[in-house]
């Protein structure tokens, strides 16, 4: 059992440090994959509130494929262009979207859904695997946010 627990005190650049420090903490020394990946999912979902989806999707042969998560069971398979996360696994470039239905080509797997933050991880410049999270808050990710979580996915991208 890991005491991983954010404290409600913390700011948010502070909160995502300790969210990062965890996430290297918990893959270190573990060699698979799937198990880093949903603990770092399992880590998000305990960190970041206001959320209702939190996970990967995994570069496989081109297209994107459903990896570990916490939320309700979610498409399979994107491909590469197609919505948030083909978005940001096509440019390599994190996506912020502050509501959901103004997103041309948004794929809605959760209709609670109104905003979404989809972060590349990278190794050697090349996408792996994006992390990406939802809210049914409109405008819930900010700046901060989103360099958080890409703070993360470097922590983690030799780990998945
Ligand atoms: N909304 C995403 C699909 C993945 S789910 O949100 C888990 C998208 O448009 O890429």
């Amino acid at each position: 059992m890991y005491a991983f627990a954010p404290d409600p005190a913390l700011t948010k650049p502070e909160l995502y440090r300790e969210l990062a420090a965890a996430a290297r903490a918990l893959v270190a020394g573990e060699p698979d994959p799937v198990a880093n990946m949903a603990n770092v999912a399992a880590l998000v979902w305990q960190f970041v509130d206001r959320l209702n989806w939190a996970g990967f999707y995994r570069m496989v042969e081109g297209e994107l494929v459903l990896g570990p998560f916490q939320g309700k069971p979610a498409c399979l398979r994107i491909a590469l262009g197609q919505g948030v996360c083909g978005a940001a696994a096509a440019t390599g470039a994190t996506q912020r979207v502050e509501d959901v239905h103004a997103f041309p080509g948004h794929i809605a797997c959760d209709a609670d859904s109104r905003s979404e933050l989809v972060v590349p991880v990278l190794r050697n410049g090349l996408v792996i695997a994006v992390i990406d999270l939802d809210s049914p808050l409109p405008a819930r990710f900010d700046a901060e946010d989103a360099a958080g979580i890409e703070t993360l996915a470097a922590a983690i991208a030799a780990a998945i």
